[in-house]
């Protein structure tokens, strides 16, 4: 696939439904996985089985989710019967930060260097195998960074030198109303923590629940701007990156 392909493909893709696009996804590569959080991206787990019972799905575990996303990440393993490979970051990295820095060093340089060993490093290489991978991004999770995301697109941020990576994010066109129905409606398992006030789920100390009337990604890295609130996963979501 070329860049032109891609552009055209995910005009064809915008008004396809997540199932369509996974079904397409799915079908195109063989060597593709899903990238699950543990919160409510479980809608495209259940939408993957039903394609493919085998889909691979990985989760990236930082050290700082909740306890009830671990337990949350178990209960879809077993639920669907699936293996979820747990990525972890390097020791090493962790614990040159911590022992510089501290536990909470986000709170007062930023959660950019943090983020970069906890996610982005193990990120990376889970991405070494794939030549494709699903996302579980929204437009509207982030009216800051979020507003254009495509359904597929080159990555060029993660694809090997020389290399191509396809990211595809089937549920970019869907509301969180709409993935919240298709959880009832499927019956998914989902994470306790939404029944607490958490919208979006990430890391347990740069996580919070939002009040009545606040956006979602207002319970994230509360503490920092608007459009920098991506932890550099979706990087390409931040203009000029
Ligand atoms: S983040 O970049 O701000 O942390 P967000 O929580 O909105 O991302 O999730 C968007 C998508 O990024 C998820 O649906 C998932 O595909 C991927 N993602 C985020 N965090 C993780 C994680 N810990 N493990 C695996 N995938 C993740
Ligand atoms: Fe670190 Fe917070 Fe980023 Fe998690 S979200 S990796 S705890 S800065």
């Amino acid at each position: 696939m070329n860049t032109l392909n891609v552009i055209d493909l995910d005009n064809h893709l915008q008004n396809q439904t997540p199932q369509q696009i996974l079904q397409f996804a799915l079908g195109e590569f063989d060597k593709i996985a899903l990238s699950f959080s543990g919160a409510e991206d479980v809608v495209l787990v259940d939408m993957a089985i039903r394609i493919r019972p085998d889909v691979g799905v990985f989760c990236l575990d930082t050290g700082r989710l909740h306890a009830e996303t671990y337990q949350f990440i178990e209960k879809v393993r077993k639920h669907y019967g699936i293996q979820i490979d747990i990525m972890f970051p390097d020791a090493d990295a962790v614990r040159e930060l911590v022992s510089q820095k501290g536990l909470f060093s986000f709170y007062e340089d930023n959660h950019q260097e943090c983020c970069a060993i906890r996610k982005i490093g193990p990120l990376k290489k889970k991405l070494l195998t794939l030549d494709a991978w699903v996302t579980g991004q929204r437009k509207d999770q982030s009216p800051g960074t979020r507003a254009n995301i495509p359904v597929i697109q080159d990555d060029k941020v993660f694809a090997r030198p020389g290399e191509k990576l396809t990211k595809f994010n089937p549920l970019a066109n869907w509301t969180l109303e709409q993935v919240w129905n298709y959880i009832r409606a499927y019956e998914v398992p989902y994470n306790p923590l939404h029944e607490r006030g958490f919208i979006s789920i990430g890391c347990e100390p740069c996580t919070r629940p939002v009040g009545p009337g606040q956006h979602e990604r207002e319970g994230r890295w509360w503490w920092e701007e608007a459009t920098k609130k991506e932890c550099g996963l979706h990087a390409s979501n931040i203009k000029g990156e």
